[in-house]
């Protein structure tokens, strides 16, 4: 196969700065990252058991051709193996394996497995090396750069885990040829979000593409993921711990959370959730006057071309509304928007007003 690098994204984090390679057929630079990382590294690859029959071999070949003996470790797919008994298995099977404070762990496969051995690298051990090679859209755009790591408890999502920078993330946009077109949707929600909270030239880029990208073509991929991963490294970069600027990658997200809690686990994709929250906010920006209405328009246009929407039914604006209260990001009972003050800018504000909010969420619920 032929293997293209098209580009590479440097995640500036001090001592702990990586690269991300983005490329087409580009699986193999996995093993080389993992040679420049350490010769002689005893490796685990961590995947699922969907993932692992598409590319496993791929992987732990070309680590082998590079000298590295690799050892596969195999999850249950899907979010409901993102629980602490996944972790532990993960653990033991390190321990079979002989990983030491040297190995280096690869997480092959979406964002569960990503923030689950994410999660068992950094706190085996007190912490392993490991490196990201994401094979979902959302996994490429978002969960596998910014080190966060984490298990679901049953009180709620991501409630156990930690920041653990990956050394370097391999993306292979090819891989995203064999995901299901629901899935490849859910993943262009986070794509717009990049363009809605830091760059409209992008946004027309993705007006201008919508058949390239639903089609997966790789050139059209290349580009929409080099662009998402680089303003999500610039944000990272300015604010690794989430004290600040990173909370704008949340735009949508305050709201879409809300959706997909309510709705019950597996009713809507998070990236699906995700598309709601943005065409809600921007609706709300634009009642609030930060926005123009075209401008809402605008997005719930592009939203509706590339995402799965939602046809919310059967939950209350209340509910909603009171959903966001309860938000794990919410501070001291205020609640936080992320809102567009134009496409490719948003402000954080705590202080709209919930009856306007009511109002808008209203509208976006459909009867009967
Ligand atoms: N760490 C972060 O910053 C961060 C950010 C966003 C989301 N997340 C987490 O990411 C998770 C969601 O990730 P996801 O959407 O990738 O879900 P996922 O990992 O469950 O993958 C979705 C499905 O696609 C399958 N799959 C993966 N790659 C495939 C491929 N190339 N071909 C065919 N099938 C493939 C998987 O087996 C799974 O069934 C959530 O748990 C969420 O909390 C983390
Ligand atoms: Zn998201």
């Amino acid at each position: 196969m032929k293997k293209t690098v098209a580009g590479t994204i440097r995640v500036e984090l001090g001592e702990r700065s990586y690269d991300v390679v983005v490329g087409v057929g580009n699986l193999s630079v996995s093993a080389e990252l993992a040679q420049r990382i350490n010769l002689k590294a005893r490796v685990a690859v961590v995947t699922d058991e969907k993932v692992a029959p598409l590319y496993a071999d791929k992987v732990i070949d070309a680590l082998g051709k590079k000298g590295l003996k690799a050892g596969l470790v195999v999850t249950p797919a899907g979010e409901e193996a993102k629980n602490v008994n996944t972790l532990a298995a993960l653990w033991n099977k390190f321990v079979e394996l002989g990983i030491d404070r040297k190995s280096l762990v690869v997480a092959l496969g979406g964002g569960v497995v990503g923030d689950l051995a994410g999660f068992a690298a950094g706190t085996f051990l007190r912490g392993v090396d490991y490196i990201q090679v994401p094979t979902t859209l959302l996994a490429q755009v978002d969960s596998s750069v910014g080190g966060k790591t984490g298990i679901n408890l049953p009180a709620g999502k991501n409630l156990a885990g930690m920041f653990h920078q990956p050394r370097g993330v391999v993306i292979d946009v090819e891989t995203l040829k064999t995901l299901p077109d629901r899935e490849v949707r859910a993943g262009l929600a986070e794509v717009i979000k990049y363009g809605v909270i830091w760059d409209e030239e992008f946004l027309g880029f993705l007006e201008s593409n919508i058949t390239g990208l639903l089609s997966l073509d790789p050139a059209i991929l290349v580009k929409a993921v080099l662009r998402s991963v680089e303003i999500k490294a610039a944000v990272v970069a300015s604010d690794e711990t989430e004290n600040g600027l990173r909370r704008i990658l949340n735009f949508g997200h305050t709201l879409g959370h809300v959706l997909e809690n309510l709705a019950g686990y597996g009713k809507y994709l998070h990236g699906e959730a995700v598309a709601w929250g943005m065409m809600v906010a921007a609706r709300l920006a634009a009642e609030m006057k930060m926005l123009s209405h075209s401008d809402a328009d605008r997005l719930t246009a592009l939203l509706e071309k590339l995402t799965k929407l939602p046809q919310v039914k059967g939950v209350s604006a209340e509910q909603v509304v009171g959903g966001t209260k309860r938000d794990k990001k919410t501070v001291a009972g205020t609640v936080h928007y992320i809102l567009p003050e134009k496409l490719g800018r948003v402000v954080v504000r705590s202080d709209v007003d919930e009856d306007m909010v009511l109002r808008v969420v209203e509208g976006y619920i459909s009867r009967g």
